[in-house]
């Protein structure tokens, strides 16, 4: 059979890794996908790096609008990134009647909907393995090896710059900007790093990864986001003398009133398996009804790690190419018309335990009157240390059990305006994963 023919968009650390894959691998491939593979055309805002290593061999140039309209094309990579033009150029490609491969999460998140809605009417399929965790075949196995379950929960460490950077912190004691720095140099952060340390790249990953387990629409502007900027590394060794770690958590779960679609900061007990995932490695464990817990495993970044799920996409497609589109497997899980409308939980609505810290002065019924505040809201105390700091003036922490965070924030405001409290009280969620 004729090879497939395959454009790219983009030649960055993915574009390239993809291609070094595919030749590479080039025989084996073929014989899973049941014809060959070909890149045939490149295109890029910036073709040198491109055409220094395809010279004559391809034409590479920076008309990306002439590559999504090649009538000698089966398949669009899109690999450039950003909002603005890979929207177009993915509609574009679309409309052409390509099927488009992308690792595009940040796009996905935001315009999943009227993609999906397009190409389902075109009868072209959109995969994106690539866009959440890596390499982790995460989205094959919740949409296909899955398929069985009610999933109850979904909770991951998907953004490998800031595990790596919460790891340096911990087991180096080094400053953020350093580590980051760092990150940036090995090429794990996002173009514009405050995507990951902001938990806005998680968050775009943790949306598709909710639609995909709960049959709903992409709803990105719902998801709640807090990044790490603002960790302290105090809390970090607090933690760790407690038995916990801080990761950084994508967290999506099912509740009797809607779903929890949330990026934050949260202590995760150390003997759990996801408190030792470390560096750039990305885990995500889901919960279904029949299954239990699952684990996946692996590099969340990179060029080769992610090339590896960009090419199982491509082996995807060629395999399906001449299926009837109603008979393949729907792009979000569940069949278009069978997506649900579950509500989304406004972060005020969710219930989980608490960390929470501040510096008191060290005199009688301080205690008293601070648990007295909790226990009004209903909000259980599960353990309480307390640390000399200076001179009558001790730092607090107390952990909770699992409560509503709008009583938890509640009750904060009411600690905070206490005249023996002399600071804000730091506040970090807790995931038991259980
Ligand atoms: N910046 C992302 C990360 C790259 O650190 O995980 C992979 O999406």
């Amino acid at each position: 059979m004729s090879p497939i023919k395959v454009g790219l968009l983009g030649f960055g650390v993915v574009g390239s890794g993809t291609y070094s894959v595919l030749t590479r691998n080039a025989e084996e491939i073929a014989r899973r996908a049941g014809r060959s593979i070909e890149i045939v055309r490149v295109a890029t805002r910036t073709p040198a790096k491109a055409k220094s290593v395809f010279g004559e061999a391809l034409p590479v140039d920076n008309d990306l609008a002439g590559l999504v309209s090649d009538p000698e094309i089966d398949i669009v990579i899109e690999l450039i990134g950003g909002e603005t033009l890979a929207r177009e150029m993915v509609m574009l490609a679309i409309a052409n009647g390509k099927h488009v491969v992308t690792a595009n999460k940040a796009l996905l998140a935001r315009y999943g909907n009227e993609i999906f809605a397009a190409a389902s009417k075109q009868g072209v399929m959109v995969a994106f393995e690539a866009a959440v965790a890596g390499g982790i075949p995460i989205i094959k196995a919740i949409r296909e090896g899955l398929t069985a379950n009610r999933i109850q929960w979904v909770a991951g460490i998907i953004n490998g710059t800031t595990n790596f950077i919460l790891s340096e912190m911990r087991q180096r004691g080094l400053p953020f900007e350093t580590v980051l720095a760092e990150a940036q140099r090995l090429g794990y952060a996002e173009a514009d790093p405050t995507f990951d340390i902001e938990g806005v790249d998680a968050a775009h990953k943790l949306t598709l990864l909710a639609s995909l387990a709960f049959g709903i629409r992409v709803q990105f502007d719902k998801a709640y986001i807090e990044g790490i900027i603002n960790l302290e590394q105090e809390d970090i060794v607090h933690a760790e003398r407690l038995g916990y770690r801080i990761k950084l958590l994508g967290i999506t779960k099912r509740r009797p009133d809607g779903i929890e679609l949330r990026v934050h900061p949260a202590l995760v007990p150390a003997q759990k398996l996801l408190a030792n995932v470390e560096g750039a490695m990305n885990a995500v464990v889901v919960k279904g009804d029949a299954i239990g817990e699952t684990l996946y495993y692996g590099a969340g970044a990179g060029a080769e790690p992610t090339a590896s799920a960009v090419v199982a996409d491509l082996v995807d497609v060629t395999r399906l190419h001449t299926t009837d589109p109603g008979h393949r497997v729907p792009h979000l899980a569940f069949q278009p018309n069978a997506l649900a409308d579950i509500n989304i939980l406004p972060i005020s609505e969710i219930r989980t335990s608490y960390y929470l810290r501040f510096l008191v002065e060290d005199r009688p019924g301080v205690l008293a009157d601070v648990t007295r505040i909790l226990a009004d809201k209903s909000i259980s105390i599960s353990a309480m240390v307390q640390e000399q700091k200076t001179e009558g003036a001790a730092v607090i922490i107390i952990l909770t059990h699992e409560a509503r965070e709008g009583d938890v924030n509640q009750a904060i405001h009411q600690i905070e305006t206490l005249g023996f409290v002399h600071s804000s009280v730091t506040r970090i969620r807790m995931e038991n994963l259980s």
